[in-house]
């Protein structure tokens, strides 16, 4: 029977932030250093440079980077804007508040990635637009959705949140629309605490942008160091250090008394409401602090992206003889990230259980189906593939700090699982 060792437990994911660089953010906000925005604008030319494109800019959030986006390209109230289901529900509500119809059309279940057959289908007279959300880090045919948007005089944008540094033949995500825009929050691989940014091919839309997000008040101190604590707090509980020996054994005795418990915590969440306005705490100017950690992540990203598609690929060379069905399927021509690896487990809680008995702490996606989500009723629509991935998707954990004995170790347990069912 495969374990992991007790002194070397796998959590479910860990901060891309190390620990001196957010003690590092504490001392600068303690000393006064939030304003200045020299380093805010050295990180959006470091992103720039990154994404191969000529600006960006950086925003309180992701869901303020696509409102920002949608205002300034002055899409008529009513439009329709066609959009993967998976997906925050404050991205949808952004939307909504900006007078656009979302419109969730199905992703495939292989890929993960939206359907450019369904996307066809879904287009009406009302349509505008298009979001693509490029989830797990996983590349689609992009070549074939901006093909679609051109045709048809469709503004093409693109959520990366999950997808920093995958391209597809060779080109980012994120640079095939109009604009694309990346979350910055603390699990992402390019991490500011908190955070967005938006890169776009119009300079004058990339201005219409920077003109509303340099309009926000200055940050808000006992917000950002509201984040920072957190970030604090999870980085010390998922430290190798401490992980396993402190949060783990919590982690597994509920897992084993109560295996919904830790999962309904995390999705049965009181703040997800439908909303009419943008609320003041998400309107805050990005500052120079959380610029200094992104700076930190973005010069590790290609080093750690790599070690993370090789712990992807230890998994995908042990499991996919076994169970292919259970595993995303890859694009010829995809250069992906694996910001998080999906593997399709049905039987839920009882895998949660299992490796949480051998030693691993995993999740599902968490990323509701908006499609079907109650607050957005009036919008519904059937997109049966994206609620079973929400359902069943397990994340594997890759996370590049994982080592190479421990990834091969955790692919044995899967096996066992896979084999224990039969
Ligand atoms: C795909 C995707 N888009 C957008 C967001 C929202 O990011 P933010 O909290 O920066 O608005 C998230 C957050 O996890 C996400 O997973």
């Amino acid at each position: 029977m495969n374990v992991l060792p007790w002194y070397d437990r796998i959590p479910r994911t860990r901060l891309y932030l190390k620990l001196p660089e957010i003690l590092g953010g504490l001392v600068n906000l303690a000393a006064g250093q939030e304003g200045g925005y020299g380093q805010v604008e050295a990180f959006e030319h470091a992103f720039a440079d990154m994404m191969a494109v000529d600006g960006a800019v950086a925003e309180p959030y992701a869901r303020i980077a696509l409102y920002h986006l949608v205002v300034a390209l002055r899409l008529p109230p009513g439009s329709e804007i066609i959009m993967t289901p998976v997906t925050i529900h404050d991205i949808v509500n952004v939307l909504l508040i900006a007078g656009l119809k979302p419109v969730f059309v199905d992703i495939d279940p292989q890929t993960y990635q939206m359907d450019p057959q369904k996307l066809i289908a879904a287009i009406t007279s009302k349509t505008r637009a298009v979001l693509v959300t490029h989830l797990f880090g996983l590349a689609t045919d992009m070549d074939a959705i901006q093909a679609i948007c051109r045709q048809r005089g469709l503004v093409l944008l693109e959520d990366g949140s999950h997808a920093f540094n995958a391209a597809w033949n060779g080109k980012k995500l994120g640079t095939f629309g109009d604009a694309g825009f990346f979350s910055l929050s603390s699990l992402k691989a390019v991490s500011t605490g908190y955070g967005g940014i938006v890169v776009a091919k119009d300079a004058q839309l990339l201005e219409g942008v920077r003109r509303q997000a340099e309009a926000l008040p200055k940050v808000d101190k006992g917000h950002l160091l509201g984040i920072l604590l957190r970030n604090l707090i999870v980085n010390l509980a998922t430290h190798p250090n401490l992980f396993s020996w402190s949060t783990f054994p919590v982690i597994r005795w509920i897992s084993d008394r109560s295996p919904e418990t830790i999962r309904k915590l995390q999705t049965d969440n009181p703040n997800v409401l439908r909303l009419s306005d943008i609320p003041e705490k998400w309107l805050w100017r990005f500052c120079s602090i959380q610029a200094d950690l992104g700076l930190h992540c973005l010069s590790r990203m290609r080093e750690w992206d790599e070690k993370r598609r090789s712990n992807a690929h230890v998994l995908l060379d042990y499991l996919k003889t076994v169970a292919p069905e259970r595993l995303p399927r890859l694009m010829q021509g995809s250069y992906n990230v694996f910001w998080r690896f999906p593997f399709r487990a049905p039987e839920g809680a009882e895998f949660r259980r299992f490796m949480a008995m051998r030693g691993v702490d995993l999740t599902t996606t968490l990323l509701p189906c908006c499609a079907g989500m109650p607050i957005f009723s009036d919008i519904a629509r059937e997109t049966p593939n994206a609620q079973q991935a929400v359902r069943e998707v397990h994340f594997l954990p890759v996370h590049p700090t994982i080592s190479q004995e421990r990834i091969h170790q955790m692919a044995r347990i899967v096996l066992e699982f896979l084999q224990q069912r039969g």
